[in-house]
């Protein structure tokens, strides 16, 4: 197993967050880091996304941090340059994975059927995202898929404390993504009580 795939399998959930404001970024990540989750998918859905993922690399070195929802080459070399880890695209975009092997970043895009894994595979791609996990055919997909195809998911998507862990138990999920445990308005408020409780029954589910 990769470091990579090995990290991730270690933490299991990863946090798909929005962020809106980069100023806010290093404190979300250390709610994160001492309530058992250090790991973040910073999304380019926001404009705020490279700030915040500079500022969250600068404070903590050790955190694995995604790019997430990456659609363009110029945001995987706004990314890379940023310091993330991995990149993670909601769809299979073939310039855009073929542009992070040449950039030598490994790059988790988005599957949801058979054909769309093969091709993945043919570009060597080994772990490959699950999206949109719950509206694709969820844990009953994950598993035909399984029976095919030796390649491990991310699943994403309508994932939630009631289901995360139907996800985790199938042998080819190495971790879940979800955005249910940081809310943005908890970021927006600085509830950081709040996000740590929220953050803790993850952890709490997982354990
Ligand atoms: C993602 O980008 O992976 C999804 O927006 C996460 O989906 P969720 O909001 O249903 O957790």
């Amino acid at each position: 197993m990769s470091d990579l795939n090995q990290k991730l399998s270690d933490i299991k959930v990863v946090p798909v967050i929005a962020i809106q404001d980069a100023s806010k970024a290093v404190k979300l990540a250390q709610v994160l880091m001492d309530n058992g989750l250090p790991c973040a998918e910073i999304t380019f859905r926001t404009s705020a996304a490279i700030e915040s993922i500079q500022r969250i690399r600068e404070a903590f070195p050790d955190m694995l941090i995604a790019a997430g929802t990456v659609l363009t080459t110029a945001q995987v070399d706004d990314a890379i340059q940023a310091g993330a880890d991995v990149i993670v695209s909601p769809g299979f975009n073939p310039t855009t994975v073929k542009y992070c092997q040449q950039r030598h970043i490994t790059i988790i895009p988005g599957v949801n059927n058979p054909s769309l894994v093969e091709q993945a595979m043919e570009m060597g791609l080994n772990t490959l995202k699950f999206f949109p996990a719950e509206a694709s055919g969820g844990v009953d997909m994950l598993k035909a898929l399984s029976a095919v195809y030796p390649v491990t998911f991310m699943p994403t998507g309508g994932i939630k404390p009631s289901n995360v862990k139907s996800y985790l138990t199938l042998p080819n999920v190495i971790a879940c993504g979800g955005t249910w445990m940081i809310p943005n308005d908890l970021i927006e408020n600085e509830q950081w009580d709040e996000l740590a409780k929220l953050v803790k029954e993850v952890a709490n589910i997982i354990a």
